[in-house]
């Protein structure tokens, strides 16, 4: 089958595209409100795209009345939000937080999900997340029903027991995020496998040579 996308109600282009690029991971987005409430939403338009700027990107939709979602509102207004990873612990948590309540709400509170304050911006961050990141907006990109975020992150709190002993790599063990497929369904990572380039690659590839080496010749 062929999709002509230039020509695709915008509900189809969601379906195929959320349908087929996935899984996502999941940032659970804690923000701040002008009457100082905790808001938190599920966003799977979401990724880390670079590490110099650390950049992490936001899709957040309008919702069906054109009005902006909470997350947005105060994305817009502080400047700042922190995106929380997912794993099966708080898998129910996050769907909560998914609901449309109104902006008096503390979410995370409803959700049952027990918060901290944030080291460097004004939010809070879920205390059983595996990874927050707080972020600081870089630049909001409008199109007429949806922002692209992109935050640059200033701090990160990992749960200490997702690293290994020296604090730096990544428990697979203990660490399983979860991910968002198709609709209503999700994986989490519990079946990781090592995946390396095979042993004759090295004479293959193309030497890559140090700005040091580059001088020297
Ligand atoms: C797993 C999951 C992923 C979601 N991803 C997005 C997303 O990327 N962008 C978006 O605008 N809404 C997304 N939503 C819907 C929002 O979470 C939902 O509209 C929420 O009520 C917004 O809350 P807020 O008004 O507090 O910001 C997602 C929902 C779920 C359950």
């Amino acid at each position: 089958m062929e999709f002509d996308f230039t020509r695709l109600p915008p509900q189809d282009r969601y379906r195929l595209l959320t349908n087929f690029v996935g899984p996502r991971p999941i940032a659970l987005v804690t923000t701040r409100s002008a009457g100082g409430h905790n808001n938190a939403a599920p966003m799977s338009f979401f990724n880390v795209f670079s590490q110099d700027p650390p950049i992490v990107i936001l899709g957040v939709q309008t919702r069906g009345d054109g009005g902006e979602k909470d997350t947005l509102v105060n994305i817009r207004r502080t400047g700042e939000f922190c995106v929380n990873m997912v794993d099966m612990e708080l898998a129910e948590g996050m769907i909560m937080c998914g609901v449309n309540f109104s902006p008096d709400v503390d979410e995370p509170a409803f959700a049952g999900l027990d918060t901290a304050p944030c080291r460097q911006i004004d939010a809070r961050y879920l205390i059983r997340t595996p990874c927050a990141m707080e972020c600081r907006v870089e630049r909001i990109i409008d199109y007429p029903s949806r922002a692209i975020i992109l935050g640059e992150v200033v701090e990160m709190t990992v749960r200490d027991d997702c690293l290994d002993v020296r604090g730096r790599y990544v428990n697979p063990e203990v660490y399983q995020p979860i991910a968002r497929l198709h609709a209503d369904n999700y994986i989490v990572a519990d079946r990781q496998f090592e995946l390396t380039k095979p042993a004759a690659a090295a004479q293959w590839e193309v030497a890559q040579l140090t700005p040091q080496k580059k001088r020297a010749t």
